[in-house]
């Protein structure tokens, strides 16, 4: 090859490269001039829209919001009957008190007329208020009642049969609550718990699920089977599901106010069917029983003052008592979930419910130290315990000792949440204790008994049935009313209602309002998040942690678990803790939000 053409080549091939190089630098400059500012451009509207768009698209849940009145109960037929009452002018004690015997048809598995419970009300005039309607031990009642010859407590007494039932409240609470404070007559509250009973009403899934899992109790007794089963067959789903002998009782009640219960037809069909099977309440235990308005207990937390229930609840007491130790600790400023926030939780829990057993009772007959137990001081002491322990589980048995046994959870009992347009709020806990309560149906009355007698300690270190253990504070004597965990509760804010709130869920109903509390005041969540946020519980015997599936990490587990904590594993895939129903009031704007917890399925209504 010629030199001329060698370099002619390489003169070619320069020019190439310097063409392509200059190209490329206009192809840069092109790009930098023109494309990256396009590009950087269409990054920022990105970045941008993912700034704005990610909260709304991870947005809490949003509860149901309302300008005038709300009710939250876990069945929709009930919350329904209470929202229509508070349109046609009646108040939040009227409301709630045709929620309660809408409940007893529409969920009969806690609802009911057969049982017992707790209201606490705030008026709008500044007054607390609470109405103890619990169930009371028969007059026949004795310490030992459940103890066999050897002296062994035999739970097939407490629990189940005639035997376990206590003396029923419900039905005098509600038309006391309804004279001293309601609006409206009884006619005007009932009438809808009568329709709903004479007309029928559908049966959802749950419902369905629920009558037919408890087929094997129903079938000890055939007026149970009656009522719960179409001749022997399961109901389904979409069943028109009518209760005439209730509706005959609901009757009852309307033309005689509590004598149409406690009194006559209704009173003798009780009196026999507990008769016939060994039982112990009379006619004179039924016109007796007396429902009783007592002092709240009272509490602040953060500023936010509480209004709960005092014994023969333990709700109030152990509530506060938590939430004052709780206080000493920064929590808005720890990671919600945690190993260190479910550590101080926990720890609160274990002295709380380690007092629970020693000290409460019904206080109209053993000298609960209320006082002591709910003071800051008292509750700073229990604080400076935990923190000396310096992040390790304090034993049970550092606490205090008892025997040890397995304990039956259940999600039963009942909690609706009601606010009016006037500034009355009302928080009411209702139960026959176990599902359907004792299962057995009053022949011709068509109501369930109670098997509430449980709630009482047969036998000081034996567990009831929620692995609550018990001492003299909760043994039976007559006409005593049994502990109880129901933790009805209103929270104001400036003196003005800002929570209402309570559950289900046996021993797990304090811890469960408890973290519905922690979740609105130090995590600034709304009330449906509130609800919503997976749980634990911790009730110092067993000494173990209860959990939601999705309320700890492996790894928050595991660190726990080097913490000394043990965890109650088994049902874990199904466990549920408690069933909150809750209303939280924004005074400032005017907004009502409710939300009913998805672990019931019942419904949030407002108007
Ligand atoms: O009064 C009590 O504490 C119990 N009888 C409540 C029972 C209950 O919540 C059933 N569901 N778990």
């Amino acid at each position: 090859m010629s030199r001329f053409l060698i370099k002619n080549q390489y003169s070619l091939r320069r020019k190439a490269f310097i063409f392509a190089a200059r190209f490329l630098l206009l192809i840069k400059s092109f790009i930098h001039k023109i494309i990256y500012p396009v590009k950087k451009l269409f990054f920022s509207i990105v970045l941008i829209a993912v700034l704005v768009l990610q909260p709304a698209c991870t947005k809490a849940p949003q509860p149901v919001t309302a300008e005038n009145g709300m009710v939250v109960s876990t069945s929709s037929y009930a919350s329904k009957v209470g929202v229509e009452v508070l349109k046609k002018g009646g108040n939040a004690i009227d409301a709630a008190v045709a929620v309660g015997f809408a409940l007893a048809v529409t969920y009969p598995s806690a609802g009911n007329l057969g049982g017992g419970g707790f209201m606490v009300i705030h008026l709008a005039d500044g007054k607390n208020i609470t109405i103890d309607y619990r169930e009371k031990a028969p007059l026949s009642a004795h310490r030992d009642m459940y103890l066999n010859e050897a002296g062994e407590f035999v739970p097939e007494l407490s629990q189940f049969g005639t035997t376990s039932a206590g003396v029923p409240g419900s039905v005098a609470g509600l038309i006391y609550a309804l004279e001293n404070y309601g609006t409206l007559s009884l006619t005007e509250v009932i009438q809808p718990a009568i329709d709903l009973a004479k007309n029928g009403w559908r049966l959802e899934q749950r419902d369905s699920i629920y009558f037919s899992n408890t087929i094997p109790l129903f079938s000890r007794y055939p007026s149970s089977m009656k009522v719960f089963t179409k001749n022997g067959e399961p109901y389904r789903t979409g069943d028109l599901f009518v209760q005439a002998d209730l509706a005959w009782t609901l009757e009852q009640i309307k033309e005689n106010g509590r004598d149409g219960f406690y009194k006559g037809k209704v009173a003798e069909l009780l009196v026999a069917q507990v008769g016939s099977l060994g039982g112990y309440i009379t006619l004179e235990d039924l016109e007796k029983y007396q429902p009783v308005e007592r002092e709240p207990i009272t509490g602040n937390y953060r500023g936010y003052d509480l209004i709960s229930m005092p014994p023969p609840s333990s709700g109030g007491i152990t509530l506060v008592q938590m939430l004052n130790v709780l206080e000493n600790y920064d929590l808005k400023n720890m990671l919600r979930g945690s190993s260190k926030y479910i550590h101080h939780i926990a720890e609160a829990m274990k002295y709380a419910y380690s007092d629970r057993t020693y000290h409460l009772g019904d206080a109209d007959f053993y000298p609960v130290p209320k006082d002591q137990l709910i003071s800051k001081e008292y509750a700073k002491a229990i604080f400076e315990k935990i923190e000396s322990a310096n992040n390790i589980a304090v034993p049970f048995s550092e606490i205090k000792s008892l025997e040890v046994s397995p304990i039956h959870e259940s999600t039963e009992t009942t909690h609706y949440s009601v606010y009016d347009s006037y500034g009355n709020a009302v928080s009411t806990t209702t139960t026959i204790n176990s599902s359907f309560g004792s299962g057995i149906v009053v022949e011709g009355a068509g109501f369930l008994l109670n098997n509430e007698m449980d709630d009482f300690s047969g036998k000081p270190g034996v567990m009831n049935q929620f692995g609550l253990l018990g001492t003299e504070a909760n043994s039976i004597q007559p006409e005593k009313r049994m502990l109880s965990s129901m933790t009805p509760t209103i929270i104001l804010k400036d003196g003005n209602p800002f929570i209402v709130i309570g559950s289900p869920g046996g021993s797990q109903i304090i811890t469960t309002v408890l973290q519905v509390i922690l979740n609105c005041i130090d995590f600034s969540m709304n009330i449906r998040e509130a609800i919503e946020a997976p749980r634990i519980h911790h009730q110092w015997i067993p000494d173990s942690i209860f959990y939601e599936q999705k309320a700890l990490s492996l790894e928050v587990k595991q660190q726990l678990i080097e913490m000394g904590y043990l965890f109650w594993d088994m049902d874990i895939k199904s466990r549920i803790i408690g069933i909150a129903e809750g209303i939280m009031i924004d005074q400032k704007n005017k907004i009502i939000y409710g939300a009913s917890d998805p672990r019931g399925g019942g419904l949030a209504a407002g108007y």
